[in-house]
């Protein structure tokens, strides 16, 4: 048994003194060395083009990080207990993570997002996955901020998000002990100014990247997103064609907008999808009043994780991807500003006529951009301690890791110490398995299901 004398009287003395922490009545707990945010591990795909692609297919050149604010391991780690506490809105509430949920692919399943004071939110939220690598560097659905840097300051200004001022979130920051060290780990001194919030805040967003789905393995044996990929099925490789081909070739041209290998438009700016008729929101139109072009276009975000963020578009309207392929089959309309790619010779609407296979072989392919290590990374978690009741009693089919004080993270995704409720049997030697009805499940160790 490798439980640690340490661990051991800090375990029973949390026992015998019955506190059980809630959501961020506390102190972040995070590593002594900081996990890894700045190496990037790239498979080869993302950093060469393939050969003779009409379009790029690399990432080379779209990464929108700035001179003055490269990524680190400490800047990250700030942003990350930045994005997780609640403590930075009016009433204490809601932190970005409300709406930006790592298991939601860093979106949120409502359709409109829930603001500190039950207000909603304008449009759906976003993904934050990848956002490094839109070229443009432009960020909101209507690409209102000019940088992420400017962005991550919005939230928690908005009167529906956050309803903060700058002012107000400095205070706050500076209030909490915890942030002193973490500020200069991050930046050499314990100055807390709104610029290095919006700096640690954008290292941490930008340290959000997927490039280990299937679709990755799959990718990495071949030499160009086209060949049939051997871990696919024929289902998922048909989609893929349909996906990349060029309409006259039977395709959706899907690939012409969701570009590279981080399914990211690389540069063509806001486009129109075809959603309506008649502008319902004119998206870009608003941050770009001068030209009638950007009128009811919106910026074209990641495919990567899309099975996991719906509902879909700036509106949430479509709740499932089936919906969404049969919006691009038949449901494109003839607005205005209704981008090319998506019009035929005559400018009128495309319609793909897909078959109802090459329709479920779309949704298939698109679901081999799940990438389920974003929601299971402990680095991406949330640093408060936030106890997790477990549901079902302590039987057989359960027992604790012996590694208690090892906080790597468990198959099924807990991580933290074990506390045990006082109605556990434990041998305080730690040599039986606890038996009780109800564990809760905090920081620093683990719990398997067998
Ligand atoms: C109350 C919900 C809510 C909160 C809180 C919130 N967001 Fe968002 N976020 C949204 C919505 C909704 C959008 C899209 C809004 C739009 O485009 O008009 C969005 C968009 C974004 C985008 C743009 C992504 C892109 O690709 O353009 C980023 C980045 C982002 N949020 C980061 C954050 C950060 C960082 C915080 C915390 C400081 C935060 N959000 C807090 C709801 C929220
Ligand atoms: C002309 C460019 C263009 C083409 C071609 C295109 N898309 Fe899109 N796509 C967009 C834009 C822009 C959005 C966001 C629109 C909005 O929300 O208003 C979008 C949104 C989506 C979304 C939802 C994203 C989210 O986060 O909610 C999915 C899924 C999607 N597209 C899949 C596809 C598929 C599959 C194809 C091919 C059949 C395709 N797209 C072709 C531009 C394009």
């Amino acid at each position: 048994m490798k439980v640690s004398i340490f661990v051991l009287v800090s375990l029973v003395s949390i026992l015998f003194s019955g506190i059980h922490s809630t959501s961020n009545d506390v102190n972040p707990v995070l590593p002594s060395t900081p996990y890894d945010y700045s190496t990037l591990n790239l498979p080869a795909h993302f950093t060469t083009d393939a050969p003779n692609s009409p379009l790029p297919t690399s990432i080379n050149g779209t990464d929108n990080t700035p001179v003055d604010n490269e990524l680190t391991d400490h800047g990250a780690t700030l942003g990350r207990v930045l994005f997780y506490d609640k403590k930075l809105s009016a009433n204490g509430t809601i932190s970005c993570a409300s709406c930006h949920q790592a298991e939601n692919g860093f979106s949120d399943p409502n359709t409109l997002s829930i603001g500190f004071n039950g207000g909603t939110t304008g449009r759906h939220s976003m993904t934050l996955i990848n956002s490094r690598w839109y070229q443009r560097g432009r960020f909101f659905w209507d690409e209102r901020s000019v940088t992420l840097e400017d962005q991550v300051l919005e939230p928690f200004q908005d009167s529906i998000e956050m309803g903060l001022t700058l002012l107000e979130l400095d205070s706050i920051v500076t209030a909490q002990e915890y942030y002193e060290i973490l500020f200069i780990n991050a930046f050499g001194d314990g100055d807390i100014t709104t610029d290095r919030i919006s700096k640690a805040l954008a290292q941490f967003v930008r340290s959000i990247v997927s490039y280990t789905s299937r679709y990755d393995l799959g990718r990495a044996q071949v030499s160009a997103p086209g060949p049939n990929f051997p871990n696919f099925t024929a289902e998922e490789n048909l989609g893929k064609q349909l996906f990349l081909q060029t309409i006259p070739n039977g395709g959706g041209a899907c690939f012409g907008c969701h570009t590279t290998e981080a399914f990211i438009s690389a540069n063509p700016g806001p486009q129109n999808n075809g959603l309506d008729l008649v502008t319902t929101d004119p998206g870009a139109g608003t941050t770009f009043p001068n030209n009638p072009i950007f009128d009811s276009r919106f910026k074209t975000s990641t495919l990567r994780n899309i099975e996991l963020t719906a509902p879909y578009m700036h509106d949430g309207r479509f709740q499932t991807l089936e919906e969404v392929v049969e919006h691009y089959n038949s449901g494109i309309q003839a607005h205005p500003t209704l981008s090319p790619a998506l019009t035929d010779n005559n400018g009128d609407p495309v319609q793909l006529n897909f078959t109802t296979e090459e329709k479920a072989a779309l949704v298939a392919f698109l679901k081999t951009l799940t990438d389920s290590s974003l929601s299971t990374d402990i680095k991406y978690s949330d640093p408060f301690i936030s106890d997790f009741v477990f549901m079902g009693s302590v039987d057989d089919d359960y027992f604790l890791d012996e590694n208690w004080d090892v906080g790597i993270k468990p198959p099924i995704g807990l991580a933290g110490s074990v506390t045990i409720q006082a109605d556990c049997v434990i041998d305080t030697l730690l040599t039986e398995i606890p038996v009780c009805d109800e564990l809760i499940i905090s920081n620093n160790a683990v719990l398997t299901i067998k």
